[in-house]
């Protein structure tokens, strides 16, 4: 008798907290959708910001290299640097993806949720760009026209791969 109405006053409180702790839940819930209404209104977060400044960046350099690559002369003096910019660049990207910046968190970006939802490969993708961009450099301190102008295709194909699933389609 004792035994069984301890276990049903157990029971009951065990009860009491789940609803304690579903109504944490929803109110929680319901706190985050109102701040996704006031998201869409707001400034672009300072990651957001950072991070497409940082793209910015990263296809200016690139238009410098592939510009001075069509001419008779690459200068390289303005190509090693650009190249060493694109490098540094592609290293950070790891960086501008902080978790609260994705498109279902009410933030105006052009990423897209894979990049939160499949990490394992956002971080291929960024792997195989930085691992282009160090050959890039190499090449551009060599003073190699004929390797750089075969070599940016496969920094261009890095681009494109990740923008192709992670990136809203322009
Ligand atoms: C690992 C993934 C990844 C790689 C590699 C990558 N990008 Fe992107 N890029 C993105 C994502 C995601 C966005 C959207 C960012 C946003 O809107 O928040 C973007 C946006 C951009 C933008 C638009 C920035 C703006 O908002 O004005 C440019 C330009 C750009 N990338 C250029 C490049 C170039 C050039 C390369 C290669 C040298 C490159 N990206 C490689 C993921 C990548």
């Amino acid at each position: 008798m004792t035994v069984q109405s301890s276990s049903v006053s157990w029971r009951s409180a065990r009860r009491a907290l789940v609803g304690a702790s579903l109504a944490l839940l929803v109110a929680a819930c319901g706190q985050q959708a109102s701040e996704e209404v006031a998201a869409s209104d707001a400034p672009v977060p300072a990651a957001v910001a950072e991070r497409q400044e940082g793209f910015k960046a990263l296809g200016a350099s690139f238009k410098l290299i592939n510009d001075q690559l069509k001419t008779d002369a690459p200068d390289m003096a303005q190509i090693v640097p650009a190249a060493e910019r694109m490098n540094v660049l592609a290293s950070q990207i790891p960086g501008w993806f902080p978790a609260g910046t994705g498109p279902d968190d009410g933030v105006k970006t052009d990423a897209l949720a894979t990049v939160w939802t499949d990490p394992d490969g956002f971080a291929a993708a960024q792997t195989r760009l930085a691992t282009a961009t160090t050959r890039l450099q190499e090449l551009a301190i060599a003073g190699d026209a004929a390797g750089l102008r075969e070599h940016v295709k496969m920094v261009g194909a890095s681009c494109g791969g990740c923008h192709d699933n992670f990136r809203v389609e322009q």
